[in-house]
């Protein structure tokens, strides 16, 4: 079943044409330097800029596919979570294309869609080394959350922050350091130069036993000492800089993966593996911190292939084509944007 998915639940507008696992196309278009400057994602922008460009990028990812139009048998779209006005466009777009051909429309939650990317085109093992129940990590600028994978379609949010996501407090920590906008990768980079215990950062949530995730201590607790260090010299140096992205790098992993850990030792049945997925896994430090969670899991600690770990709509067709296989189909009069649609949460 060759599926055409699209996705535009952020600033990245995508398209993509999958079959199964396999990707025939799968087109991107960051519209980050559109937000820079202000710091942020601006809904507004995104939603325009989304409208400008889905046609084409949709265009392309059937001309990549080296399919036609008509080939396609399903038309899949993320109907949240993420920005309403962004999601809009997406879902009005894959309804009229799925009413042109006469074909059937998925909608697809986001988070489904980082929590599969890992099966796509994986050649770290074969895809039926996979083994359920799983756990996934789902770590990105808008979300940090412990998903308990029962199987492909049956999921339950285990742990979630509190309030930022891992990935928006390491852009604003980076921010901080004066490493624009979106720094995670910026600051991976800083990081790999520095000395991690050079300066005294908490370890969020050190002496709690709640099985969730915060990170607005830590960032104050940055503030705080990026404050104290300007007023004994004014400007940071290089190292300093490096120093402090290594520290908050560390402090935020450690956390990270204490909460993992701990939330795989509570689960009632051990979860074979651990699937990780979202822009902040990108960063290799981090990726070779989790890896030495897989004697815990008592299995593989799977990632996406490179190019997957970030908004993509790849994933987006992947899940889709399970949903598919379960006969889970929308109804293109009822679908409606689901800016917080939980993945363990029914369409509503
Ligand atoms: O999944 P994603 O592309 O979009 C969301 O759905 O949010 O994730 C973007 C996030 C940003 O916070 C960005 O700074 C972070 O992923 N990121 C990284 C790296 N590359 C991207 N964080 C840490 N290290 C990286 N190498
Ligand atoms: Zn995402």
């Amino acid at each position: 079943m060759k599926i055409l998915a699209v996705e535009t639940s952020c600033d990245e507008t995508c398209a993509a044409v999958v079959e199964g696992t396999t990707i025939l196309s799968n087109v991107v278009h960051s519209q980050i330097d559109l937000h820079k400057e202000f710091g942020g994602v601006v809904p507004s922008i995104a939603r325009r800029a989304h409208e400008e460009r889905i046609n084409l990028i949709i265009d392309k990812a059937i001309q990549d596919s080296r399919f036609m139009i008509q080939d396609i048998d399903a038309v899949a779209v993320t109907a949240g979570p993420g920005l309403a006005i962004a999601l809009e466009v997406g879902i009005r777009h894959a309804k009229e294309l799925a009413k042109k051909l006469d074909k059937p429309l998925i909608a697809v939650n986001h988070i489904e869609g980082h929590v599969l990317s890992v099966l796509a085109e994986n050649d770290q093992y074969p895809i039926s080394n996979i083994q359920f129940p799983a756990l996934a990590l789902v770590v990105s600028g808008g979300h940090t959350e412990l998903i308990y994978v029962e199987k492909i379609g049956k999921y339950k949010i285990v742990a979630r922050t509190m309030d930022d996501a891992l990935g928006e407090a390491l852009d604003k920590a980076a921010r901080m350091l004066g490493l624009g906008y979106p720094g995670g990768a910026e600051l991976e980079k800083r990081a790999a130069l520095g000395d991690a215990k050079k300066y005294s950062l908490p370890l969020p949530m050190a002496r709690s036993k709640t099985l969730a995730f915060s990170y607005s201590g830590l960032k104050t607790a940055m503030f705080r000492l990026i404050d104290e260090l300007r007023i004994m010299n004014y400007e940071l140096s290089e190292q300093q800089v490096n120093d402090l992205a290594a520290g908050f790098q560390w402090r935020a992993f450690e956390h990270l993966l204490r909460i993992t850990r701990a939330t795989l030792n509570a689960q009632p049945t051990m979860p074979k593996n651990l699937l990780v997925g979202g822009g902040v896994a990108a960063n290799a430090k981090l990726r070779e911190d989790i890896k030495k969670l897989s004697d815990e899991v008592g299995g593989q600690v799977w990632f996406p292939k490179k190019g997957m770990y970030g908004d993509n709509a790849a994933m987006i067709g992947i899940a889709a084509g399970f949903k598919a296989q379960r006969g889970e189909f929308a109804d293109p009069e009822m679908i409606d944007r689901l800016p917080r649609w939980r993945i363990d949460e029914e369409m509503i």
